[in-house]
């Protein structure tokens, strides 16, 4: 199943997770919709035409939802019905850390392992350096970017782009660096308006036409940048809120390969008679995670990332 945000990569990694426990002799099922799904009884037998044909498409094909009634034990107490009749005994999950915690609950309520994929444009899943989705959401963003400095040379505009992440600005930093912005503000760094218009400013005296600020959209600033530009350089301004585009689009090479990784991980994981593991990507290698280590730790971006960002905010 996949639950929460969708990403690219959630298709590849439920044809893997399929084909692969197929292999292995097991009776694999979908469940559509993510925890939603569980409760409506929105399970089928994945037969290998069910999975053919998906994995070069973006978002997900088994639907995804948040929700609030798998919260409830009578809802979880129907959900576990739905496994029961079918003998479904194992779950796997393709999402973020909150459907982790809802699937370890249904863990501690009736005893059904899972393993957990982390599956999260945000990439901000403790644990792990890498969530499925990043890749091909950077590359939209990239691509988006890019497109925006031709217009923005034309007219000799300031732009302000906002990117996603909820409350992780690590989408915002890898696509400034990636871009060549000029401005990075993300909620993870302080920032110096004043230093950034200094240094703006000498930038224009020596010939720079055009400027680019990328925005975490944890920080809220968008607008307010947008008016910063007009009234501190007396540019013409203009913001791009980029929003659900870096949700969507075919996955790139890497997260299709990453995705294949973490489902042959998630499925040996169960085989191995593993509870209720994450898998997680670290240092390079793939690893398995006890689930309270994912949900109870803290996400922190890669300190040499910050540090290549740290002079775009001043
Ligand atoms: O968690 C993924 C994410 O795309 C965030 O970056 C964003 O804040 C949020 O989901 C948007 O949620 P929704 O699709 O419900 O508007």
């Amino acid at each position: 199943m996949t639950s929460g945000g969708d990403s690219a990569g959630m298709n590849p990694a439920v044809k893997c997770a399929v084909d692969y426990s197929r292999s292995k002799g097991l009776k694999p099922y979908v469940v559509y919709d993510g925890l939603r799904g569980l409760i409506d009884d929105l399970i089928e037998e994945a037969v290998p035409s069910i999975v053919s044909g998906i994995l070069h498409r973006g978002g997900t094909m088994l639907g995804s939802s948040r929700s609030k009634r798998f919260f409830e034990l009578q809802y979880r107490e129907i959900a576990y019905q739905n496994l029961q009749k079918r003998g479904i005994n194992k779950l796997i999950v393709i999402g973020g850390d909150g459907s982790f915690g809802a699937l370890n609950q249904f863990y501690n309520d009736f005893g059904v392992p899972f393993a957990g994929i982390p599956a999260t444009i945000d990439n901000d899943i403790p644990g792990t350096d890498y969530c499925l989705g990043v890749d091909t959401a950077l590359n939209m963003i990239r691509s988006s970017i890019d497109s925006i400095r031709d217009t923005a040379h034309s007219f000799s505009r300031a732009f302000v782009i906002e990117t996603m992440g909820r409350h992780c600005g690590y989408l915002a930093m890898v696509s400034a660096l990636a871009t060549g912005a000029e401005i990075c503000l993300v909620p993870e760094m302080d920032y110096d308006l004043e230093a950034i218009g200094e240094r703006l400013r000498k930038e224009r005296e020596n010939g720079r036409r055009y400027f680019l600020a990328i925005v975490a959209e944890g920080t809220n600033m968008g607008e307010y940048m947008t008016r910063w530009f007009s009234d501190t350089l007396d540019m013409d301004t203009r913001l791009t809120i980029l929003g659900h585009v870096q949700r969507g689009g075919s996955p790139t090479v890497h997260d299709r390969i990453m995705a294949y990784k973490f489902a042959v991980a998630a499925v040996d994981s169960l085989l191995e008679g593993q509870t209720n593991n994450i898998m997680v990507y670290q240092d390079g290698s793939f690893a398995r995670k006890p689930i309270h280590e994912v949900t109870d730790g803290k996400h922190q971006v890669d300190p040499d990332i910050v540090k290549l960002c740290r002079p775009l905010c001043h």
